[in-house]
C-alpha cells in the first residue's frame, strides 16, 4: 500500500513539472493574479483602503522594515532584554493607540504593573513586610504588629525599615524582583521550567497581602481600568478567584463584597472615560481543588451570576486537570442553569 503510493508520487511529480515547464517559465501575470486572489482571501482582503490608510500601511511597512534591518532585531532577544526596548519602539508605539476591542484573558492578580504596587501601596502608612525562609516576601496592612505565623516570623513596618535603608531605590528594585520574574540573568537564575514555575508562583504569594487590602484592591482595579486604557482597550474580562479582602482591623469581606466594589469601581471609571465599554468577572477556581470543591465552586458561581448578572461574564476551570467525575458534574450543572452561564475550560 505504502509502496504504491510512493510509486503513484514519483511518476506524478516529475509528470505535474514538465506540464509545468512545457510552456517555459510560468506566466508571471498569473501568478501575480494567484496571489492576489489568495490575499483576498485573507481576513480584511475584501475590505479596499482609504488613502489615508494606505498612507499608514505604507508607513507601517517601512518602519517594520527598519526594525527589522536594526542590529538587535527584537524578536531574537530574551523578553528580559528586549521589553524595554520595545517600548521604545516607533511600531510599539502606534500600535499601542490603535484600538484594540476586548482584553478578554487578564488574571487579577496581575492586573496592574509591579512598579505601582512597589512605588505607591507598599509607601501607604501600616504596611508590614517579612522576609521568608524561602528567599520571599510577605506583606500585610495593619492597625497593629502583627502576629507571627508559620511562614512570617518578623513583620517590620515598611515606613521604619526604609528609614534605615540607605539605597531605597535599590530596596524598590529587590521588592520588584519578588513580584516580578525579571532578572539580568535569566538563563543562569532559571536553568528549567520547574524553577521559573516556583518563582512564578511565589510573586503571586508576595503580591496577595499588597492587593487583597480592601482599599487596595478598589484602587488597583481602576488602575488596572486606566492601564488597560491607556493601551486603548475597551472592554475587560477579568479572571478573578474573588479571594477575601481584609481591612486594617482584621475584618474579612466576602466576595460579594468584591463583586459590588467591582461593580462600583466599574461605572465610576466609565463615569470618567465614556468610551469604555465596560468589564466583567470571570470566576475561576484552582486546579488544586477536589471534586466536590469544585462541584461547590460551581453551585456557587452560578449563584452569583444569577445574582449579579451584569458582572459576572463566566466561569473558568483554570489548569484544572479535568477528571470524567468533573466533566460529568459540570455537565449536570450545566444542563440545570442553561443561559445562566458559560464555562470556560
Ligand atoms: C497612589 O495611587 C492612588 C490611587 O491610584 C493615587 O490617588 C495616589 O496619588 C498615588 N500616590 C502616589 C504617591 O503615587
Amino acid at each position: 500500500m505504502v509502496n504504491s503510493l510512493c510509486l503513484a508520487l514519483l511518476t506524478s511529480v516529475p509528470l505535474l513539472w514538465f506540464v509545468g515547464e512545457s510552456a517555459g517559465m510560468p506566466d508571471p501575470a498569473r501568478r501575480d493574479l494567484l496571489m492576489r486572489e489568495e490575499a483576498s482571501r485573507q481576513t480584511g482582503g475584501l475590505l479596499a483602503l482609504t488613502a489615508a490608510e494606505q498612507k499608514l500601511d505604507a508607513d507601517l511597512h517601512r518602519l517594520k522594515e527598519q526594525e527589522m534591518a536594526a542590529t538587535h532585531f527584537l524578536p531574537a532577544l530574551h523578553f528580559f532584554k528586549a521589553k524595554p526596548l520595545i517600548e521604545k519602539s516607533a511600531i510599539y508605539r502606534l500600535l499601542q493607540k490603535m484600538p484594540k476591542g476586548g482584553a478578554l484573558h487578564i488574571h487579577s492578580s496581575s492586573l496592574v504593573s509591579a512598579e505601582w504596587l512597589v512605588k505607591n501601596v507598599t509607601y501607604r502608612p501600616h504596611c508590614y513586610i517579612c522576609f521568608t525562609w524561602d528567599n520571599s516576601v510577605r506583606f500585610l496592612f495593619s492597625n497593629q504588629q502583627p502576629f507571627p505565623r508559620w511562614d512570617c516570623f518578623y513583620w517590620q513596618l515598611l515606613e521604619s525599615l526604609r528609614a534605615r535603608i540607605e539605597d531605597n531605590a535599590g530596596f524598590d528594585s529587590s521588592l520588584i524582583q519578588h513580584l516580578t520574574l525579571f532578572t539580568e540573568n535569566p538563563d543562569g537564575e532559571y536553568p528549567n521550567q520547574d524553577v521559573v514555575w516556583e518563582k512564578f508562583e511565589k510573586a503571586f504569594i508576595a503580591a496577595a497581602g499588597l492587593i487583597t487590602h480592601a482599599p487596595v484592591l478598589r484602587d488597583y482595579i481602576y488602575k488596572g481600568l486606566e492601564e488597560l486604557h491607556r493601551d486603548n482597550i475597551m472592554y475587560l474580562e477579568l479572571r478573578s478567584g474573588l479571594s477575601r479582602t481584609y481591612e486594617l482591623d482584621g475584618t474579612i469581606h466576602d466576595k460579594i463584597w468584591t463583586l459590588k466594589m467591582f461593580q462600583e469601581v466599574t461605572s465610576k471609571f466609565k463615569q470618567n472615560y465614556p468610551e469604555f465599554f465596560g468589564a466583567r468577572i470571570i470566576i475561576s477556581v484552582h486546579r488544586a481543588l477536589s471534586v466536590s470543591e469544585v462541584k461547590a465552586a460551581v453551585t456557587e458561581a452560578i449563584q452569583l451570576k444569577k445574582d449579579f448578572p451584569d458582572v459576572v461574564a463566566g466561569f473558568d476551570m483554570a489548569r484544572l486537570y479535568l477528571v470524567v467525575n468533573c466533566l460529568t458534574i459540570l455537565y449536570q450543572l450545566a444542563a440545570s442553569c442553561h443561559n445562566v452561564i458559560y464555562f470556560g475550560l
